[in-house]
Parts: C-alpha cells; structure tokens; sequence
C-alpha cells in the first residue's frame, strides 16, 4: 500500500519529523511518501484554477495514496497552519476530493501533558468536513516529548515505541479493510 505521512512541522529540530521516522519502520514493505508541505503556496481560489507545479505534485501523492497519517505537534491549541493548509489543498472538490474516502490516521505530540488532544480533535473534525475514513482507535498522543527527543536524536523509550507500533499496525490493517470494501463497490 502506498502511505502518505503529513508532518505538522519541518524546522530542523521538528520531534514531528522524528516521529516521522520512527513510524518507518512499522510500514515496511509499504510505500512510504513524506510531502515537504511547508513548499506550498498558501492555498487561494486563483492558484487553484491554475495550480503551481508543487500543488500539482501534492495532489497527485494525495490521489495516489491509500492512506494518510499525521503527525503533528498542537500550536495554539489547533493545528499548524502548514498542515491545514496542505488540507486545505487536497481538499477541493468540496465532498469529491481525494481525501473522501481516504483512510487517515494521527500522531500528535507536545512538551505538556495534553499530548496534542485539541490538535488530534481538530484534526478529526477537519478531516470530517472531507468526508476521510478517521481511523477509529486509542487515540495516539505523546505527552512530554522533550524527554523523547531533542528533535534529532531517535525515540527509545521503549513504551512509547510499543504504543506507535500498536497505532501503525492496527491502522495498516484498518486502510486495508477499507481498500477491500471499496474493490468490492459496484
Ligand atoms: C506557535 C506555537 C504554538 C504552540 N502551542 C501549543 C499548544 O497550544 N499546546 C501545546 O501543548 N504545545 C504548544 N506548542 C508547543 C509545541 O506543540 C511543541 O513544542 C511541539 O513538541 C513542537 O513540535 P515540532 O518539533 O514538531 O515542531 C506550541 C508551539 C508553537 C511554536
């Protein structure tokens, strides 16, 4: 299966992009694509009519993907603005877009002990609005991820790993369910 992983941040320090990268390896022998959306433009009526090249490329990952996971930290007790803003993209035609349908999934991450729960409901209600299958399960948040990863070094902690892999696992096998129902539709 082809997975798309959207990241809520991509400085050099992003703990998101780790999180990223250590969810790798639980979708091995999957494809996996990780979209540098911080690349583009913000989303407008005009360049929607006569989309950049950047969009074009993005769109085409989001057609061709079977399934969406982001990983994402909160800011300002919602989402970043990059992230929703890709969505934003992908998001058009209203209720026909290439997310309808798309089996999504979260991993949201903060320093405090809310683990990025507003962002996650944020997400879910964002990605409601485009008609997205939302992965249902223990949602998947990380309290504390300064004392994980300084935004370089990898995750180890050992519980927080099994706990991704649990989410990895259990979503793989939720997108692939969804993929056999939708090979079944008339
Ligand atoms: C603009 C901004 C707003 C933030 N707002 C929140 C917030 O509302 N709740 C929270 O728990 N953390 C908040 N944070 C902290 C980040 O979520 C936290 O540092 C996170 O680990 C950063 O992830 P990243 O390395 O992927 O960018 C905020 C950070 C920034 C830069």
């Amino acid at each position: 299966m082809n997975f798309l992983l959207l990241s809520g941040s991509f400085h050099s320090r992003s703990r998101s992009l780790v999180i990223v990268d250590t969810i790798r390896p639980f979708l091995s022998g999957h494809d996996v694509l990780v979209p540098q959306l911080d690349r583009l433009p913000f989303y407008c009526e005009d360049l929607n009519q006569n989309k950049p090249p950047v969009v074009q490329d993005f769109l085409a990952q989001v057609t061709a993907a079977d399934a969406i996971i982001c990983c994402t930290p909160e800011y300002n007790h919602s989402i970043p603005a990059v992230l929703k803003n890709a969505i934003d993209w992908a998001s058009r035609p209203a209720f026909a877009s290439p997310l309808k349908g798309k089996p999504v999934s979260f991993v949201t991450q903060a320093v405090s002990a809310v683990g990025g729960a507003r962002a996650q409901a944020h997400l879910k209600l964002v990605l409601d609005s485009t008609l997205s299958e939302i992965h249902p399960c223990h949602e998947m948040m990380i309290t504390g991820i300064d004392t994980l990863t300084d935004g370089k070094s990898p995750i180890t902690e050992r519980k927080v790993l099994e706990r991704l892999e649990r989410h990895i696992l259990d979503f793989i096998r939720f997108a692939q369910r969804r993929a056999a129902v939708s090979q079944q539709a008339p």
